[in-house]
């Protein structure tokens, strides 16, 4: 019997780590039957690689435009995707897309706060909140018992950087406030929503980046010696 393909939605995937587990998902162990690679520029130049990959891939990727700051535009999206998963839902959703300011807690502007926090924090909830209706009805169609990320799942791309823990071992070498305050939310969001929707048997996961990846290597490079810069790949959840 052929393998029951899944459904997945990954923000934020015209470059950077969401690119890359566009292109790992393609050829991962579990098929993919649809791909949502959204983004919220998909005509413009960072997302060349995107529409190159989406044309060897006609039937699998799906481009969908969302800015996750923006509510309009993740409702927009919802009624795109549910347009072509119908009662099948969504089985997985990832809220990948983020931004990173440098800046410390003396350097940190209100108006520095408030931006990373939208789109950092309230972005991924209103994603989940507006995708919740597709992730029920994937749970609902899933034969599979219990939770996975063939199912149902939403899982929130993390970092070590908000971790309560880690901040007296990491803060002198990035001490980026507003960042760490902000995933450290995104941490919070995600347990909430485990908490809540418990009985609807979709699985919330935060995947923490314990390194450093290539993507923000340039850009931290003022701020972290050379020696804290750690490669790190992306690993399919299965
Ligand atoms: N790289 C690392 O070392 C590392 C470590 C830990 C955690 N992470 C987390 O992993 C995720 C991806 O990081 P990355 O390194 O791939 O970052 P990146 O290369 O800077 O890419 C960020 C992605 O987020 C998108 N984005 C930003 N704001 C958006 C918005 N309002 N609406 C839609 N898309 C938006 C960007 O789109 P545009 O192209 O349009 O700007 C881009 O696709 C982030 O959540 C980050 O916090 C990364």
């Amino acid at each position: 019997m052929a393998a029951r393909t899944v459904s997945a939605l990954i923000t934020g995937a015209n470059r950077g780590l969401g690119l890359e587990m566009v292109k790992q998902m393609l050829e991962g162990p579990v098929p993919v039957g649809k791909l949502f690679a959204s983004c919220r520029d998909p005509d413009g130049p960072k997302s060349e690689a995107l529409q190159t990959l989406a044309k060897k891939y006609p039937d699998i990727i799906h481009i969908v435009r969302m800015d996750i700051s923006d509510l309009c535009s993740i409702k927009e999206s919802v009624q795109q995707v549910g347009s072509v998963v119908g009662k099948e839902g969504l089985n997985l959703l990832i809220n990948n897309a983020g931004i990173l300011t440098s800046c410390s807690l003396q350097d940190c502007a209100p108006e520095d706060m408030q931006s990373i926090f939208n789109t950092n924090v309230v972005g991924p909830m209103n994603i989940i909140k507006e995708f919740l209706p597709l992730l029920r009805d994937a749970a609902k169609a899933s034969k599979i018992p219990g939770m996975s990320c063939s199912k149902a799942a939403a899982v929130s791309i993390s970092s070590i950087m908000g971790s309560m823990e880690m901040v007296k071992a990491t803060y002198s070498l990035c001490p980026i406030t507003s960042y760490r305050v902000s995933k450290a939310g995104l941490n919070m969001l995600t347990v909430c929503a485990a908490e809540e929707l418990k009985n609807d048997e979709i699985l919330f996961l935060r995947c923490t980046l314990a390194g450093c990846a290539l993507t923000w290597v340039e850009r931290m490079g003022r701020l972290m010696p050379k020696k804290a810069w750690r490669g790190c790949s992306v690993c399919w959840l299965h």
